[in-house]
């Protein structure tokens, strides 16, 4: 049994792998300050024994007199970070720091207490890829500038001072990029592809496509993600690993999939193209594949079916 901290506890993932890591055993001390998570994400969890919860942003080192400081973990996992463009265009300079800051003294803390790193990178470091589909070994396509600059260098930066803290301080690290995961306890709100629709579908309302709805994307359902990371857990391995569904939908696939799904024809309403939004986007998962004998099963009709009956419900 390993005593993990577990940063974004009351997000949509990390609230997943807080009731996951507990089934397998494991205590979990999850941390949040619900800037985008949301205290019904933890229900299920205030009742678990393995489970405590501490309210505090992450993008502050803990204050001496806070218990934790005192603590030590087996692991600290740092999945705390808005990740729908809505929710981190409204609080740019927070998604930044959380990532930045927030990842430093999450390092430092994992170094502290000699526990192992988990940083959970994002599929944006590449940007709008010029290579297709993704492999870790692409360098990325980012506007380091541009209005998602602010998630996509963010992440980078996370990204790169995890691997300074491995090569300077031989702090056991792993990394994974994710691709567009959706699934029940998402915030209906969120803003992103799969929850718009759904909840236009439920609401009857016209589907919004930006651009054309011929760019596409790839769909993983959340307890593949899951799945995957408690297997990288279990391997020595230090670089970057792709989890994502490498299926890939184009937007107006993906609108045609949740009609059928309720059964109600909708109007599609199109939209101007977001900035630096990507045109293309699939990963490559030989590495998880070779590494972790994963890949993803929940396939999209099965996965759209059981994040719908969890949006109908609330
Ligand atoms: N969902 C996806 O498709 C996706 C894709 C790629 C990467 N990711 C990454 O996975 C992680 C979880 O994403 P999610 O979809 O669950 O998002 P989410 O917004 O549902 O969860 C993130 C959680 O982090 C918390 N948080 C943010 N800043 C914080 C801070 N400074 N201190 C403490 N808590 C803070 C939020 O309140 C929220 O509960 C993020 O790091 C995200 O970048 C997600």
């Amino acid at each position: 049994m390993a005593n993990i901290l577990l940063t974004g506890a009351a997000g949509f993932i990390g609230s997943h792998l807080a009731t996951e890591l507990t089934a397998h055993g494991h205590f979990v001390l999850g941390i949040d300050n619900f800037c985008t998570g949301r205290s019904i994400n933890l229900d299920g969890l205030k009742t678990n024994k393995d489970f405590d919860f501490l309210e505090h942003d992450i993008s502050k080192p803990f204050p001496i007199a806070c218990p934790v400081s005192r603590m030590k973990f087996d692991w600290v996992m740092h999945f705390a970070s808005p990740a729908s463009p809505p929710k981190y265009f409204a609080i740019p300079i927070e998604t930044m720091l959380v990532n930045g800051e927030g990842t430093r003294h999450l390092l430092d803390f994992a170094h502290a207490s000699r526990a192992k790193f988990f940083y959970s990178s994002t599929s944006e470091v590449y940007g709008d890829p010029l290579v297709h589909p993704q492999t870790e070994s692409y360098w990325g396509n980012v506007n380091p500038i541009g209005v998602r600059s602010i998630y996509d260098e963010g992440k980078r930066y996370g990204e790169a001072i995890t691997y300074a803290y491995h090569r300077a301080k031989k702090l056991d690290v792993r990394v994974i990029r994710i691709f567009n995961t959706y699934g029940p306890k998402m915030d209906p709100e969120d803003g992103r592809v799969v929850t718009n629709l759904l909840m236009q579908a439920i609401r009857g309302q016209e589907f919004t496509i930006y651009g054309d709805g011929k760019q596409t994307r790839s769909f993983q359902y959340v307890s593949d993600l899951i799945e995957g990371v408690i297997r990288l857990m279990d391997v020595d391995y230090n670089q970057p690993v792709n989890l994502g569904n490498p299926n890939e939908f184009t937007i107006l696939e993906l609108a045609k999939e949740i009609e059928k799904l309720t059964g109600k024809a909708l109007q599609m309403t199109f939209r101007p193209l977001p900035s630096d939004d990507p045109k293309q986007r699939k990963p490559d998962i030989t590495t998880a594949q070779r590494l972790l004998n994963w890949e993803p099963r929940v396939q999209l009709a099965e996965g759209l079916k059981l994040t719908h009956e969890y949006f109908a419900k609330i």
